[in-house]
């Protein structure tokens, strides 16, 4: 068994290492990755469920050992240390009550209708063609332009922060290529700021009803976010939004036409949809692993993390574990698997698994309601050399182009 998670072979398909690390080692020290990795569900569940033992805080509690005082470690500490996703209580409940507060259900309800008439108008541009790439043709744009949308981000600005994010996909995503991740992320990240401080002036001189305007006027308990914070987390928000649900779409639509009963049943069926979202991010979601740091020494089948560690809960892994999910490797869309981990657990559950859901229900449905006949093109798809966010770099697809297609 090839145990580095790094290779190319376990970057493509990670899951008989997973099934072989939840049955013989754990709790396993990887020396690639100079971390511990957690692959079962239940242990998964507990690193989420004690965040006092398992911080978030990586800029600020990381042992000596993996710190450093490069100037682009610390550009990108200086600003992804207000990320609510990597603060610690009681920091991240101020946070997260003040984000939330602008970030309810209630307030994005009034995207549905938004979110289906942009899938339309990107399919309206493709369907005469009868092929298109899945994944820059409507599952980046659709995402980018639905968060730029919902924080006042002009569209026309998407291609150049489009360009900055990739470059912090580049260390969120522990890209495992030969580019240094601290350098990529800080220029993407120092461009990002700049032009939000920038949004931020403007909404100052003329506020709108937007994300960011609600972020800046947001309250909680008598507080409010400081200007970085703001900026901070709009970054976050930005980069969240689109990344994530990019995967989340090319993944599911990749698996559900690999698996053609599968899709026949969603089309003979929509209203299977929502539990096949859940089945979806289940069997291989956007965020395969995250990074926690042990702020005691914790000793676990028989191993024992040492305080300051680096550890790695394996959403991927966990979701997969046949302790929790009988016959886990089958995709089943009527499994509804209600308990996956695809947006972790406890306190840092994700804040944007309401619109991620919505956004990937609207477009398998549309899809295979406008295009009954959609298959993969003949390209054997890759996916990005990437070891915390996994997607495909792009999805080639083909259908009928004289079949009937109207919205
Ligand atoms: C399918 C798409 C998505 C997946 C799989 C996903 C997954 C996750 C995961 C696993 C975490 C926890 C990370 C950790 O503890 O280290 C998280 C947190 C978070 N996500 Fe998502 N996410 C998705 C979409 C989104 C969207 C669309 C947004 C916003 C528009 C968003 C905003 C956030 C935020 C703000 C947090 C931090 C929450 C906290 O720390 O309290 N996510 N997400």
């Amino acid at each position: 068994m090839d145990l580095d998670l790094k290779s190319w072979r376990n970057v493509q398909d990670p899951f008989p290492l997973y099934a072989w690390l939840r049955d013989h080692d754990p709790v396993h020290w990887s020396k690639p990755l100079n971390a511990w990795v957690i692959t079962r569900y239940a242990d998964v569940v507990r690193v989420f469920d004690r965040p006092e033992t398992f911080a978030s805080d990586r800029f600020r509690k990381i042992d000596e050992r993996y710190a450093s005082r490069r100037p682009a470690v610390q550009a990108v500490a200086e600003v992804l240390g207000h990320w609510l996703v990597f603060r610690d209580p009681p920091d991240h409940d101020r946070l997260r009550g003040l984000l939330q507060s602008s970030f309810t259900p209630k307030q994005l309800e009034s995207s549905r209708e938004w979110v289906q008439t942009t899938v339309d108008t990107l399919l309206d541009r493709v369907v005469a063609r009868g092929t298109m790439d899945f994944i820059s043709e409507l599952a980046f744009p659709l995402p980018a332009t639905v968060i730029a949308g919902l924080m006042g981000v002009p569209e026309t600005d998407l291609v150049r922060i489009k360009a900055w994010s990739d470059r912090l996909a580049a260390y969120l995503g522990g890209a495992v290529d030969e580019r240094d991740n601290f350098v990529e992320a800080s220029a993407g990240v120092a461009a990002l700021v700049d032009y939000f401080h920038a949004l931020l002036r403007e909404r100052e001189r003329g506020p709108q009803d937007d994300l960011m305007n609600l972020m800046l006027r947001a309250e909680h308990g008598g507080e409010h976010l400081t200007r970085d914070e703001v900026v901070a987390n709009c970054v976050l928000l930005l980069f969240a939004g689109h990344e994530t649900t990019t995967n989340l779409l090319g993944n599911g639509l990749f698996h559900l036409l690999r698996h053609p009963a599968q899709a026949a049943l969603l089309q003979a069926y929509p209203e299977l949809l929502h539990g096949a979202v859940e089945e979806l991010l289940r069997y291989d979601g956007p965020v395969p692993a995250t990074v926690k740091i042990a702020t005691d020494d914790i000793p676990w089948h028989g191993r024992t993390i040492a305080r300051g560690d680096m550890v790695i809960p394996c959403l991927a892994s966990a979701n997969r574990d046949p302790r929790q999910f009988p016959d886990p490797d089958t995709l089943d869309v009527r499994r509804q698997p209600e308990r996956h981990l695809a947006f972790a657990a406890g306190m840092h559950f994700c804040l944007g698994a309401w619109l991620a859901r919505l956004e990937a229900r609207i477009v398998l449905g549309t899809l295979f309601r406008r295009l009954p006949s959609l298959a993969l093109g003949p390209a054997q798809p890759r996916w990005k050399p990437m070891l915390f966010l996994r997607g495909l770099e792009s999805l080639p697809l083909v259908w009928a182009s004289d079949e009937r297609s109207e919205p």
